[in-house]
């Protein structure tokens, strides 16, 4: 929390996105009894996961267990998690059609189980770990909806943006009111900050990421409960940091295409930054591990306001052993570095 303010901190914090995940034998067992979707539905099992992946790792925060995709159910989309395939929408959004069918989500009661599993894991936790809660980013989430899953070149996502952009915009702006609403409910349910997954923005050119997303995106941000660190993430965003940036967040997600110390610069030193090591380097040896762990926390330079992460997410074969690793080393070679 305090790096998460740019305060000194003992020793750079580090936490790892989707480290409640497959790579863990814990949560395979859990997930062995239980689809996908009712784990996420189960808020005890959705604690669990999330403490369990704390404690095994050792890291500095947690994550509450969920998906960004949840919130598209109470919209009217039909989700579903196919084995293998990953996430399959069954009534796309294609057109200005499909966009007013879209239900406003007025109350987001409909994702209680987030919130309980939230009040739950608050309580199960070790008092110095803060939880983070989540959302998909619009765009994001508006390319599931448009191409019903998983893209390469996001051609319906675009062909929409592109030939009905007052469709797009209204589609953008629903998401966005939904997504306000549901980080704050995640907050009063007890999340200490909250991160905006924007996982797939990259694909943008930066012009089409200002007409078409920044407003949304800074929209939701901006609705967010005052005081609450929000940390905005995206991936294959080299060209877009300043944009991110203007967007806002008191911290900026970096992938690794990007150096951290360049990173920093162009967002700026008055905000935070989260990251920002390959996920394939936990395929590595150890001694390779070490050598570019030390290259990010160098960069980092013992400036405040660092958080290390991967700049995505862990991958379902990452050896464990290599992640309890890693969060030992960061925290090993942080401790000099803030004195
Ligand atoms: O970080 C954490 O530990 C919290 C949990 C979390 C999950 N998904 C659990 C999950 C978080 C933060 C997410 C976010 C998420 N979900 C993103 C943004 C982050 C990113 O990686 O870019 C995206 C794009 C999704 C959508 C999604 N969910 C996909 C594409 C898939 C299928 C691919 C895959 O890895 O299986 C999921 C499923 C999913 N979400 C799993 C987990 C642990 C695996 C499901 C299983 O157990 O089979």
């Amino acid at each position: 929390m305090r790096a998460c303010r740019r305060e000194a901190v003992p020793y750079t914090p580090i936490w790892l996105m989707r480290q409640a995940g497959r790579y863990m034998r814990e949560y395979r067992e859990v997930r062995a009894k239980t689809t996908f979707l009712e784990l996420c539905k189960n808020p005890s099992l959705a604690a669990e996961v999330t403490v369990t992946a704390v404690e095994r790792l050792g890291v500095d925060a947690a994550i509450i267990f969920a998906d960004i995709l949840l919130i598209l159910e109470p919209m009217g989309i039909d989700l579903e998690f196919s084995r293998g395939e990953g996430p399959v929408i069954h009534n796309p959004v294609r057109n200005p059609e499909d966009v007013e069918r879209l239900r406003e989500v007025e109350d987001t009661g409909a994702l209680e189980f987030v919130y309980e599993a939230i009040r739950q894991t608050r309580r199960e936790l070790k008092p110095d770990i803060p939880l983070i809660g989540f959302c998909g980013a619009p765009f994001t989430l508006a390319s599931y909806m448009t191409e019903g899953g998983g893209s390469k070149n996001y051609v319906q996502t675009k062909q929409l943006m592109y030939n009905d952009p007052g469709a797009w915009h209204a589609m953008m702006a629903l998401i966005a009111r939904a997504l306000a609403k549901y980080l704050n409910a995640q907050i009063a349910a007890g999340a200490q900050a909250v991160q905006l997954f924007d996982s797939w923005v990259g694909c943008l050119s930066p012009d089409d990421y200002r007409e078409f997303v920044l407003p949304h995106s800074q929209s939701v941000i901006q609705n967010i409960a005052p005081g609450v660190p929000v940390i905005h993430f995206g991936t294959g965003t080299a060209s877009l940091l300043e944009l991110l940036r203007e967007a806002g967040g008191d911290v900026i997600g970096l992938d690794w295409r990007v150096r951290l110390d360049e990173g920093w610069q162009r967002v700026g030193h008055d905000v935070a930054v989260m990251g920002n090591l390959d996920p394939v380097v936990l395929f590595a040896n150890q001694d390779t591990l070490r050598t570019q762990a030390k290259r990010i926390l160098d960069q980092a330079g013992g400036r405040a306001g660092h958080i290390f992460n991967l700049g995505h997410g862990i991958l379902p074969e990452t050896p464990v052993e290599n992640v309890i690793a890693l969060v030992e080393m960061v925290h090993e070679m942080g401790h000099g570095l803030h004195g």
